[in-house]
């Protein structure tokens, strides 16, 4: 028999907003997005699932290839009872023939939310300002708000202590995922440490930005270069690849060589002087040689793993699948909060 867990009412309503960056759902509207979350990941586990979405849909607007953002807003609304429109690069005539505003507004005409993944965080934005519906901004080469979405629920489920959540992000830290984890702890009060190259810090704004959030939510936030200090005491460990969609193949060499250092190896967990401390990662993870590009510059540079040794992405404080399955809990919640409270 299912048992009924109820969907909570939440504080703040979202209806209607865009999220483009990590800072336009506030600290409440994340609060209310990872509440909706876990009431909604319980219910799917108890078989009790509610459809409140149905008919409902969404353009799904990729100019850069995803596997789990695609498949869980998908999943997402195939289960609320709605569904979803792919329209990958190519597919549509947004670009070549029509332009990013004349598209938000036929968009708008036919679907009830309008999700981009692409370079430029200006398109995104342009979307929002020609759309009449919300827009979610799926990853740019900006930000990636919606991972850190489900990467604060991952860890709020494993955390065994009190709050605040202490975390450490190793490797390139000026890129989407570093910047969204940067900011959103900043919104929360988390404790981030960042642990990489001066030259692969985030960028000035970014850390101004998640500075001031975090002087008001009394959070903390430090960088350095040194990867063990980073992570001494961290319950989580975060990375992510070195070289992001949209980089030029020829930056893999320099990379590699300024990133070695920030690998997450066996002695970079062992550093945080934890036994329970945990690996995460958004994915896709070059962990062994068996893709084509990981398989390449592991060839070229003589090495076996990039940014995280198979040993510690196959190990017991691997939570990457954990962590990708919120991606499905978190959107749902949010198109749920965005559309009808
Ligand atoms: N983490 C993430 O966004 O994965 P995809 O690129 O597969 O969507
Ligand atoms: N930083 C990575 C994230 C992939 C989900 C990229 O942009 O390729």
């Amino acid at each position: 028999m299912s048992q009924t867990v109820a969907v909570p009412t939440d504080l703040v309503d979202l209806r209607g907003r865009d999220l483009l960056t990590d800072v336009d759902l506030g600290r409440d509207g994340v609060a209310a997005v990872l509440t909706r979350a876990s009431a909604l990941k319980a219910a799917r586990r108890a078989g009790s699932e509610q459809q409140r979405l149905v008919g409902r849909c969404a353009a799904l607007l990729f100019e850069k290839p995803s596997t789990r953002t695609r498949t869980a807003a998908q999943a997402a609304l195939i289960q609320q009872g709605g569904a979803a429109i792919p329209l990958e690069q190519g597919s549509s005539q947004v670009g070549s023939k029509e332009s990013v505003a004349d598209t938000a507004a036929v968009l708008s005409r036919m679907c009830d939310l309008i999700i981009f993944r692409g370079a430029a965080q200006q398109t995104v934005v342009d979307l929002a300002a020609h759309a009449t519906v919300p827009v979610i901004n799926a990853l740019t080469d900006t930000w990636h708000p919606t991972q850190s979405l489900a990467d604060v629920m991952t860890m709020r489920e494993f955390t065994t202590s009190v709050e605040p959540i202490r975390l450490a992000y190793l490797g390139d830290a000026r890129n989407n995922v570093a910047t969204s984890l940067l900011v959103t702890s900043g919104l929360l009060g988390l404790d981030l440490r960042i642990g990489a190259p001066a030259a692969l810090w985030p960028e000035q704004w970014a850390i101004d930005l998640a500075q001031d959030l975090a002087a008001a939510a009394g959070g903390r936030l430090s960088l350095t270069e040194d990867p063990m200090a980073a992570v001494r005491g961290v319950e989580f460990v975060h990375t992510d690849v070195w070289v992001s969609m949209g980089e030029p193949e020829s930056v893999w060499s320099a990379r590699v060589e300024a990133l070695s250092e920030y690998q997450v190896t066996a002695q970079t967990m062992a550093a945080t002087g934890r036994s329970d401390a945990k690996f995460m990662h958004c994915l896709p993870a070059f962990h062994d040689r068996d893709t084509d590009i990981g398989a390449q510059v592991c060839a070229a540079t003589g090495r076996v793993s990039l940014e995280v040794t198979d040993e510690v992405f196959s190990s017991p404080a691997s939570i990457v699948f954990e962590q990708a399955e919120n991606r499905l809990h978190t959107l749902k919640a949010l198109f749920q909060l965005l559309l009808i409270g």
